[in-house]
């Protein structure tokens, strides 16, 4: 049995493991690639932005997933700084790949002002618990002055490309380095 509840801190530590658990093979052995990750991806979300972050509760209170996202690219970009900062300590690369991450993002913002970011851990996939969380989040995002959300997703990512699907996203791109940006309008 899990639900969907609102981020607390005490999630803090669950919510880091996930996103490490869910991205790359040397998120989990490799410290550089660890800060790379919880710098992009996490940390700028429940610390900014924790009233935009929502987590599947086992019944052990212990959080199997997450969705998260920033209402709007502007707060984004300003408050991103340190952070990106963070990243520019770890090296090089991994300053490329994050400001072409958010170079994607400031593209498209225009037109789809709110990003999102959802994984799950791997036993808690599947019957409808992606689809719940998204709705939940998009909702939280339409109720709180959004108009359109989008995303990047690894192009080779075919399960999560039918997913977003399914939840009503379409392709907009496919970016130079391997991602696909997709969007919906709230
Ligand atoms: C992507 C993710 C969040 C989806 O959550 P989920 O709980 O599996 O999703 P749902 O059960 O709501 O599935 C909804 C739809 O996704 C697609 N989907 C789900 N499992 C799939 C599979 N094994 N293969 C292909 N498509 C699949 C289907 O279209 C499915 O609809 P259906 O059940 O009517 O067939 C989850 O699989 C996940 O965390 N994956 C790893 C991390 C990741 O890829 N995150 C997104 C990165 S941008």
């Amino acid at each position: 049995m899990v639900i969907i509840k609102s981020y607390e801190p005490k999630y803090r530590e669950d919510v880091q493991q996930v996103c490490l658990n869910t991205g790359p093979d040397t998120a989990l052995t490799d410290p550089v690639m660890r800060d790379f990750i919880l710098c992009t991806f996490c940390n700028y979300y429940i610390e900014q932005e924790p009233e935009n972050v929502f987590v599947l509760v086992d019944e052990n209170d212990t959080a199997q997933g997450y969705v998260f996202g920033a209402l709007n690219f502007r707060k984004y970009f300003r408050d991103f700084k340190p952070y990106l900062k963070a990243v520019r300590k770890l090296g090089a690369k991994y300053y490329l790949d994050v400001s072409a991450e958010i170079l994607a993002h400031a593209v498209f913002s225009l037109r789809y002002p709110s990003h999102l970011h959802i994984d799950i851990n791997e036993p808690f996939r599947g019957n409808g618990n992606g689809s719940k969380m998204i709705s939940t989040l998009t909702q939280h995002m339409k109720e709180n002055g959004s108009r359109a959300i989008m995303l990047i997703v690894g192009t080779s990512n075919t399960r999560g490309i039918n997913f977003y699907k399914k939840n009503g996203f379409k392709i907009k791109a496919s970016l130079k380095n391997s991602g696909t940006v997709m969007a919906k309008e709230l």
